[in-house]
C-alpha cells in the first residue's frame, strides 16, 4: 500500500536525523513490500528564509495532502532569538500545525533502557525497579489557546476546558492503559483549579467504561516529586496541556537523553510525528546528534498512522537491539565507548532491519 508522507526536516540538527529515519523508512518498505512517498516541506527558519513565514500555507498544503506528517525540529540558537528567523519560531511553527490539524492528544512516553541506566540521573536502586510509562498530554486546549492579552502592567492568560475536550485524551489514555500495565494517573490541579475539577468528573464518568484500568488522580506537583523519587509507579498519565509540558520534560530526563525520545500528536485523521528533543543548534551540521528519537518516531508513525504494528515493532527492535550492541552516539557514550556520528547510527540500526 502506498502511504504519502509529509516530511518537514526543520532547523538544526533536523536534517540530519530526518535522512537517517527515511533511511530506516526505505528499508522496512522494502522488506515489508510497502511504498512510501515523501513529500519535503520547509518550516521553522528554513521556512523563513524563503517565505518570511515559519509555517508557510505551501507546507500546510503539503500536510494537508498527505497522510501523516514527519517532523524533525524548528528553532534557533539562544542568543540569536531576537531576530526575525527566530522570534517565536517554535510557537509559530508548532502551535500553527496542532490547532490547524486539531493534534489534540499527544503521547510521550519515557523508557530507561537497562543497558543505558548509568546514564540516568537518578539513583541505579531506583532505575532498577524499570521505568516505562507514557504521558498523554491534551495538546490544543487549555492556557496554550485560551485568550492571551496585555494591557500595560496586566497581563491574562485564560485556562478553559470542555467536556469534549477532556473526552479525548482521556478515551486515548484509557486506551493505551489497556494495552499496557492497565494503569491510568490523572493529573490535575483539583484542590485549586476548575478545569481540573472539571477533569476529574469526567474522568470518574469515564472510568466505567473501562472497568480493567485501575485509574487514580495525583496533583500536578506530587506528580512532579513522584516522577522523580518512583518513576515505576507509572503507567499511563494523562493531563492537561500545560501540565503536559512541564511533566513530560521532567520524565525526558529519566533515560538520560533527549536523543532517545519519540512523541506522536494525533489528530482526527492527519498525525504528526516528532522527536521531544529540539534542534540543538549547537550541534547542527557536524554529524554528531543522535538520530534514534526520529527513527522511534517513524516507528509511532508506522503504528498509529497507518495501522503497520509488525513494521513499527521492527524498528523498534532495531533500535533496542543496535544498543545492545553497543551502538552509541555521543549522549548516550560512557568515556571508554566508541562514538558513532549520526550517520553511522543509522547504519546500526539499519543493519539490524535488513
Ligand atoms: C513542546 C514545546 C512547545 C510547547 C513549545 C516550543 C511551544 O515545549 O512541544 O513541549 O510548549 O508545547
Ligand atoms: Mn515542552
Amino acid at each position: 500500500m502506498n502511504h504519502s508522507i509529509a516530511v518537514l526536516p526543520g532547523d538544526g540538527i533536523g536534517p540530519e536525523v530526518m535522512a537517517e529515519a527515511i533511511k530506516v523508512l526505505d528499508a522496512i518498505a522494502k522488506k515489508f513490500n510497502h511504498e512510501f512517498t515523501y513529500r519535503q516541506a520547509l518550516i521553522g527558519g528554513a521556512a523563513f528564509v524563503k517565505y518570511g513565514q515559519h509555517l508557510p500555507e505551501e507546507t500546510v498544503e503539503i500536510c494537508k495532502n498527505s497522510n501523516a506528517i514527519l517532523f524533525g525540529s524548528v528553532g534557533g540558537p539562544v542568543d540569536q532569538q531576537d531576530q526575525p528567523k527566530w522570534k517565536d519560531c517554535e510557537k509559530n511553527a508548532l502551535l500553527g500545525l496542532r490547532k490547524i490539524f486539531d493534534l489534540a492528544v499527544n503521547v510521550r512516553p519515557a523508557k530507561v533502557y537497562p543497558m543505558l541506566a548509568s546514564l540516568s540521573p537518578l539513583k541505579a536502586e531506583i532505575i532498577e525497579k524499570g521505568i516505562d510509562l507514557v504521558i498523554i498530554r491534551e495538546l490544543v486546549g487549555g492556557i496554550y489557546f485560551g485568550e492571551h492579552k496585555t494591557e500595560g502592567d496586566l497581563a491574562h492568560d485564560v485556562m478553559s476546558y470542555d467536556r469534549a475536550q477532556i473526552e479525548r485524551p482521556l478515551h486515548f489514555a484509557f486506551q493505551a492503559a489497556q494495552k499496557r500495565r492497565k494503569k491510568l494517573t490523572v493529573v490535575d490541579k483539583a484542590n485549586v483549579l476548575d478545569t481540573s475539577r472539571l477533569w476529574r468528573k469526567v474522568a470518574q464518568e469515564m472510568a466505567p467504561q473501562y472497568p480493567n484500568v485501575a485509574m487514580d488522580f495525583l496533583f500536578v506537583d506530587n506528580a512532579a516529586m513522584q516522577l522523580i523519587k518512583n518513576p515505576s509507579s507509572f503507567d499511563v498519565i494523562v493531563t492537561e496541556n500545560m501540565f503536559g509540558d512541564i511533566l513530560s520534560d521532567i520524565a525526558s530526563v529519566l533515560p538520560g537523553s533527549l536523543g532517545l525520545m519519540p512523541s506522536a500528536s494525533l489528530g482526527n485523521k492527519l498525525h504528526l510525528y516528532e522527536p521531544i528533543g529540539g534542534s540543538a543548534p549547537d550541534i547542527a551540521g557536524q554529524n554528531k546528534a543522535n538520530p534514534i528519537a526520529q527513527i522511534l518516531s517513524t516507528a509511532l508513525m508506522l503504528r498509529y498512522s497507518f495501522a503497520l504494528e509488525e513494521e513499527a515493532q521492527a524498528i523498534e527492535n532495531a533500535v533496542q537491539t543496535a544498543l545492545e550492541s553497543g551502538a552509541r552516539t555521543g549522549d548516550i557514550a560512557s568515556s571508554d565507548e566508541l562514538i558513532l556520528s549520526t550517520v553511522e547510527m543509522g547504519q546500526k540500526i539499519l543493519e539490524k532491519i535488513l
